[in-house]
């Protein structure tokens, strides 16, 4: 099994829409069995809650589903999972803080953007319900970009 955990600042809005559309997207590849993901945030402030509720609101309307508590990332992660992908460059300097390595099993979530590949996943939590819109399409594109990564690092098609 291919493991990915995706992390954010709080682990309510931003890991957490990204594990429900990326958790979609393996479903209608098949690839359930092969890969798998979770989230989990550098801060402890959302510990055992659920998900801001414009988090889920975005996701219920986009069909994705979210069934999360919020978990804090820690060094042990780094051999629970394959890779860890992260929203932004504050989350990136948390996250190497603890181990790992970029471009080898860490990586910055819009490396994946078709569109835009040097940006960070803005945090929406202090903005507006726009903010929300606006992250769905960025992480939309951005686990369709990362599953393409992990079907050909992995020969996904070929088996
Ligand atoms: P997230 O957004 O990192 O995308 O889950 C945030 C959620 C909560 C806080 C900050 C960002 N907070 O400060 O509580």
């Amino acid at each position: 099994m291919i493991r990915i955990l995706f992390v954010c600042l709080g682990n309510i809005c931003r890991s957490p829409l990204a594990e429900g559309i990326f958790t979609k997207l393996l479903e209608e590849n098949g690839w359930q069995e092969k890969v798998s993901c979770a989230s989990a945030g550098t801060a402890a402030y959302h510990v055992g809650q659920v998900p801001d509720p414009r988090t889920m609101d975005i996701a219920n309307s986009k069909g994705v589903l979210i069934d999360h508590k919020g978990q804090q990332f820690s060094s042990e992660d780094f051999h629970k999972f394959n890779y860890v992908v992260v929203m932004d460059r504050s989350n990136l300097k948390d996250v190497l803080a603890k181990g790992g390595e970029t471009g080898k099993n860490v990586f910055l979530m819009r490396h994946f953007d078709s569109i835009d590949k040097n940006s960070d996943v803005p945090d929406p939590y202090y903005g507006a319900q726009s903010g929300f819109e606006e992250m769905f399409h960025i992480l939309s594109r951005s686990c369709k970009g990362l599953v393409d990564y992990i079907a050909s690092e992995h020969r996904l098609l070929e088996s």
